[in-house]
């Protein structure tokens, strides 16, 4: 059907014969006035519930006047907005409006247990913000209206309880890329299926799930990273995104575009299963771009949407009604959810006509029985005082404490396993440098010259370590923080558990690191001979290889991109790098500076190093030419002269282990202050 004919039909040059009043003169009357005085004995649009028993399990999902507002980019440059906010302050003008847009307006909706509800709506029709919104995850500078009510069976919900009792597959899914989907999947019912189940029934419903969602030929496939490391098809990620929800059978499923990307028959059995949750009893709302006819027929309730506003709420046989009496009737061998899309569609170079028919078609459900009904429901609710909160006893977590942690070190593990830029990248990348700083600073002499070689080798041992850990981390932390988010947000598993299953995990790894670092490069620059100087120095150099990669996840945790977190961390290292005691001597710092030089790891270990290295070389072992009265003649003069002093050796310690504490602490506060903020 072309564009012109919609046109045609909506202004009911093609109305059938019932329909006298076209949308286009339709005087004010209501819609619903309008049908009953043309005899209609129906109101299209319903409310009314599949099964009106409900047990504890089944769930209402109702919402009333949601409105959403997202921000606008206002034109100018970064730093124009920021000195308008500045003056906004200094003029106490805190609240100046910024712009706002309009994305869901007065939107109301129910859907029931039992029932599979579609929302469907051209690109851009406010589907995805609309599911966002009743699933309780807008995105960030999105704003809800205070007079948004949201209900579960009556009863007033806030994002911890709905996260915990609805699923939400979302328009865009976010993987760890290293692990396959089985591994996924056994990961998601580790955490997501109730305690009392046993390890075989979760594998046994992970195995029904990969059957029921036709993954059996890609469960040993690696999901994959898009653009990087090829994996999963689209589709493929798409069923596995769902089948993670599917795992415990939600009693509220929501699902953003579950088929998209998928091919028909593909797209059938996805709708086939949330047909089959929903005739389990569960709620199931979703949206869907084209379903074809034999899809919309399983559709139970479609929701409308265009413009941010509700257009039609009912069974797919009252939408029939409704649009053939505004005048847009569907044709004979049209598929139904084509048409209405289409109708409710903004037509390119002919916008305001299609904003016009829109507001029109809306105008008109919104006076219909179904909206009038979600009002007095509403204010029946609000007199009767039902707006008190429910319970919030069971919306814990569905696995322990302790199987949350055991789940995500393996998944940790999986991933430190197979992440190639951490592992075998690391390992190459490290055996390359130390052999590399081994060849230039081969075989040094204790003579004046050597002494300066090795005091250099040293330091670059500090910033090898640093650099190489810290920005692994942040690299591959980063990368796997909006996972995190996402999950947590899910209530999947804690912030805790999380962060100590991660350290644990990657810990073999930073020890392996500095052993394999220090064991070419040491005897190969032939520092001080003897295991008793090797193994401080190992042990010196693994803890600044911790404290940086735990520095690495405070810059990761506190920095909100990969980006943002690999352009801040240099700048910040530096000033420790500075304090280290080899660009400036450590009785050289500027009083303003000192608080500063105890938080650098360089320090510490610089010193720790060099008191290794030098405070038992006795007069006369430093081979020195007569006529160089600056050769320092013991170990002694060179850490008087660095303003070291052996004695320190313990303190050094106890500063690169209260340094590895401290940062790890500071991840931990701001990777929870990330978890609560909005995504
Ligand atoms: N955070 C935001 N700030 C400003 N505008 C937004 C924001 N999120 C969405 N929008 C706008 O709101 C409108 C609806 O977006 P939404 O993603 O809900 O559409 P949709 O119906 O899901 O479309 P699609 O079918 O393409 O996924 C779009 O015009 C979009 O540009
Ligand atoms: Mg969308």
């Amino acid at each position: 059907m072309g564009q012109e004919d919609q046109e045609v039909l909506i202004r009911g040059g093609k109305a059938t014969s019932t329909s006298a009043e076209s949308l286009d003169n339709n005087n004010g009357q209501s819609y619903e006035q309008s049908s009953i005085n043309q005899g209609f004995s129906k109101n299209y649009g319903t409310l009314s519930p599949p099964s009106p028993t409900l047990t504890a399990d089944n769930l209402t999902y109702s919402w009333y006047n949601l409105d959403v507002f997202g921000a606008v980019h206002q034109p100018g440059t970064g730093w124009k907005q920021l000195l308008n906010r500045v003056k906004g302050v200094l003029c106490n003008e805190r609240h100046i409006p910024v712009p706002r847009k309009h994305l869901l307006k007065n939107v109301s909706g129910v859907a029931y247990p039992g029932e599979l509800l579609a929302v469907m709506g051209s690109s851009g029709a406010g589907k995805t913000t609309l599911l966002n919104a009743i699933a309780f995850r807008s995105s960030k500078g999105v704003q809800i209206s205070p007079s948004t009510v949201r209900l579960l069976n009556g009863h007033p919900i806030d994002a911890k309880e709905m996260q915990a009792r609805c699923a939400y597959v979302q328009q865009d899914d976010l993987f760890i890329g290293s692990l396959t989907a089985r591994e996924h999947l056994i990961f998601q019912a580790m955490v997501r299926m109730p305690r009392h189940t046993t390890k075989k029934q979760k594998i046994q419903r992970v195995d029904q799930v990969i059957q029921d969602l036709s993954l059996g030929k890609c469960q040993n496939t690696l999901i994959g990273v898009p653009g990087r490391v090829k994996g999963l098809s689209g589709g493929e990620r798409k069923r596995l995104a769902f089948a993670s929800e599917a795992l415990t059978d939600p009693p509220l499923l929501i699902c953003d575009e579950p088929t998209s990307g998928l091919d028909s028959f593909m797209a059938h059995s996805v709708v086939q299963v949330l047909k089959k949750l929903s005739q389990k009893g569960k709620t199931v709302i979703l949206t869907i771009h084209q379903p074809s006819s034999e899809l919309f027929e399983l559709f139970d309730k479609i929701l409308l949407m265009a413009e941010g506003r509700v257009a039609f709420l009912g069974t797919p046989g009252e939408a029939v009604d409704f649009f053939s009496y505004i005048g847009a009737q569907c044709p004979n061998n049209y598929n139904p959810a084509d048409f209405y899309v289409q109708v409710l569609a903004v037509v390119p170079g002919r916008e305001a006509e299609s904003r016009d028919r829109i507001a029109k078609i809306c105008d008109n459900f919104a006076v219909g029985k179904v909206s009038r009904e979600m009002e007095q429901n509403f204010q029946k609710l609000e007199k009767s005082n039902g707006l008190n909160k429910e319970d919030e006893n069971g919306f814990t977590y569905k696995a322990s404490w302790f199987m949350q942690f055991r789940a995500v070190l393996w998944r940790s593990w999986l991933s430190v396993l197979k992440e190639p830029l951490l592992v075998k990248v690391r390992l190459f990348q490290t055996t390359m440098v130390a052999v590399l700083i081994g060849l230039i600073f081969l075989g040094q002499q204790l003579t004046q010259v050597g002494v300066m070689n090795i005091n250099g080798a040293i330091f670059l041992f500090l910033t090898n370590m640093t650099f190489q850990n810290a920005f692994a981390t942040i690299t591959v932390f980063t990368s796997e923080l909006p996972v995190f988010i996402r999950e947590t947000r899910s209530r999947l598993y804690r912030c805790d558990t999380y962060f100590l299953g991660k350290t644990i995990a990657e810990l073999p790894l930073f020890l392996i690191v500095p052993l394999l670092f220090t064991a070419i490069a040491y005897p190969m620059i032939g520092l001080r001979p003897g295991i008793d100087h090797f193994l401080t120095a190992l042990a010196l150099v693994t803890l600044v290889a911790n404290v940086s990669t735990s520095f690495g996840y405070l810059i990761s945790c506190a920095c909100s991109s990969t980006s943002m977190a690999l352009s801040v961390g240099p700048p910040v290292i530096i000033p420790f790098l500075l304090f280290g005691g080899f660009f400036l001597n450590s009785g050289s710092v500027p009083v303003y500076f000192k608080w500063l030089s105890y938080l650098s790891w360089f320090r510490y270990a610089n010193e720790g190093l060099l008191i290794n290295q030098w405070a038992d070389v006795k007069p006369g072992e430093i081979t020195c030419t007569s006529s160089n009265t600056t050769c320092p003649s013991s170990g002694e003069i060179i850490l008087e002269t660095l303003n070291f002093s052996a004695s320190d050796l313990p303190f050094d310690f106890i500063g690169l282990a209260l340094l590895i504490v401290g940062f790890r602490i500071s991840a931990y506060i701001a990777l929870r202050v990330r978890a609560r903020r909005k995504e």
